[in-house]
C-alpha cells in the first residue's frame, strides 16, 4: 500500500507521514528533505539558486545518507528549497528516486508537495494535510526555539504566505490536492488527533467505505 501525503509548509505532514508509517509498518519518505539537500548543496557553493544547471547536479549527486542532517531543518534552506523545487529538471531527476522508494514492499508513506498528484497519483490513500497560517507559524516557532534557534512568529509567518504563493503558484506539480484526496484541517487538531484522523481515512479506504 501507497499513502501520499500533501501540504504547505508547517502543515504537520511530515510528522503525521513517519507517525503513520510507524503504524502500518511501513517505510516514510519526507520528500522535502530531498529539494531541502539540494538548496543546501547550492547554498553551500555559493550558488545562484536559480540556476538550473548546478541545480540539476547537485541533485544528480545526492546522496540518502545525508538526509538526515539537521542543518538541513532550517528555514533558510527550507526557502531555498521552494526555489530550487520550482526548477523543472530538479524535479525530473528527483522523481525516479521518489517512485522507486514507493514501490519496495511492504509499503510506504510518503509526504511532500505533488505525491498525490505527479509522484503517485495511484496512490492507494491520498491525505491533503491543511492548518491555519497563523497556527503553521506559532507551532514552527516553537519547534524552532526548542532546536535552540531564534525565530520571530512575525517573520515565520511572512515566510510560510511566501513559500505557500511560490509552492501554489509554480508551473510544474504545484501544491494542490489530488481529486480523490481527503482533507485533513489539523488547525484545531494536536499532533495524537491528526494521527488519529489519518488513520481513520486509511481504515474508511481499507474498509472500502463511502469517501467521507
Ligand atoms: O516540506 P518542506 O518544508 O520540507 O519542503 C521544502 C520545500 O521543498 C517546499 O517549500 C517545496 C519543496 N517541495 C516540493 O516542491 N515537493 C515536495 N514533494 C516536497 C517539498
Amino acid at each position: 500500500m501507497i499513502i501520499a501525503i500533501d501540504g504547505p509548509a508547517a502543515s504537520g505532514k511530515g510528522t503525521l507521514g513517519k507517525r503513520l508509517a510507524k503504524h502500518y509498518g511501513y517505510r516514510h519518505l519526507d520528500t522535502g528533505v530531498i529539494y531541502r539537500a539540494v538548496a543546501k548543496a547550492m547554498l553551500d557553493a555559493g550558488a545562484d539558486l536559480n540556476d538550473e544547471m548546478l541545480a540539476v547536479s547537485a541533485a544528480l549527486e545526492l546522496d540518502p545518507e545525508n538526509f538526515g542532517n539537521p542543518a538541513l531543518k532550517t528555514q533558510a534552506v527550507g526557502d531555498a528549497a521552494s526555489v530550487v523545487s520550482a526548477i523543472p529538471g530538479v524535479r525530473e531527476v528527483l522523481l525516479s528516486f521518489q517512485r522507486r522508494f514507493a514501490e519496495d514492499s511492504p509499503g510506504a508513506v510518503l509526504d511532500g508537495r505533488d505525491i498525490g498528484t505527479v509522484i503517485c497519483p495511484d496512490a492507494d490513500v491520498k491525505i491533503f494535510v491543511v492548518a491555519d497560517p497563523v497556527v503553521r507559524a506559532r507551532r514552527r516557532t516553537l519547534e524552532a526555539k526548542a532546536r535552540g534557534e531564534v525565530a520571530d512568529e512575525a517573520a515565520v509567518l511572512a515566510d510560510i504566505l511566501r513559500r505557500d504563493e511560490r509552492d501554489k503558484n509554480r508551473a510544474t506539480a504545484p501544491l494542490k490536492p489530488a481529486a480523490d484526496a481527503y482533507l485533513l484541517d489539523n488547525s484545531n487538531l494536536d499532533i495524537e488527533g491528526g494521527v488519529r484522523a489519518a488513520i481513520d481515512i486509511v481504515e474508511a479506504v481499507r474498509a472500502g467505505r463511502q469517501r467521507v
